[in-house]
């Protein structure tokens, strides 16, 4: 199991990194401002997609294409089928999101919570997949 800690700050690093590389790639700011709900909505979705890549891209296939590594393991642009992604958080706190013994027990902060599940409804396709 992955330190909460030790995730936290490697993310934290990434998205600093992101963060940085992006605003010198923004000048000059032509477009019009966007919206600040959907800033907020798309930086917690990149969270999200950065923790998906460190922790679940090994077993999941997270993103929009592609089967998941781990033969058991549903790719996130399915999840929703089977999954209410609105309870994840509360699962994920209670260190129970499957019984599946390959899946590890995540501990979460909050933020990083919601910015996997902004990522993870982000993802998902369309019912006629
Ligand atoms: C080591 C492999 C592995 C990793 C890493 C992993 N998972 Fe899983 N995950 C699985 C497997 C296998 C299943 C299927 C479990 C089952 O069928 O009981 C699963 C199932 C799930 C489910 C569905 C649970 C349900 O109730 O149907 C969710 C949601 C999920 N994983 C989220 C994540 C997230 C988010 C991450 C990263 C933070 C992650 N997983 C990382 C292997 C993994």
């Amino acid at each position: 199991m992955i330190r909460r800690g030790g995730l936290g700050l490697a993310l934290f690093l990434a998205l600093m990194a992101g963060a940085c590389s992006k605003a010198v790639e923004d000048e000059p700011v032509a477009a019009p401002a966007p919206a600040v709900g959907d800033v907020i909505s798309n930086s917690m979705a990149g969270r999200g997609e950065a923790i998906a890549e460190l922790a679940c891209a090994q077993c999941h296939a997270i993103g929009a294409t592609g089967d998941s590594p781990h033969p058991d393991a549903p790719p996130f642009r399915l999840l929703s089928r089977t999954v209410d992604l609105d309870t994840l958080p509360e699962r994920f706190a209670e260190g129970h999101i499957t019984s599946h013994p390959d899946m590890p027990d995540w501990q979460f902060e909050e933020v990083d919570m919601e910015g996997l599940i902004a990522y993870l409804e982000k993802v998902q396709a369309p019912d006629s997949e």
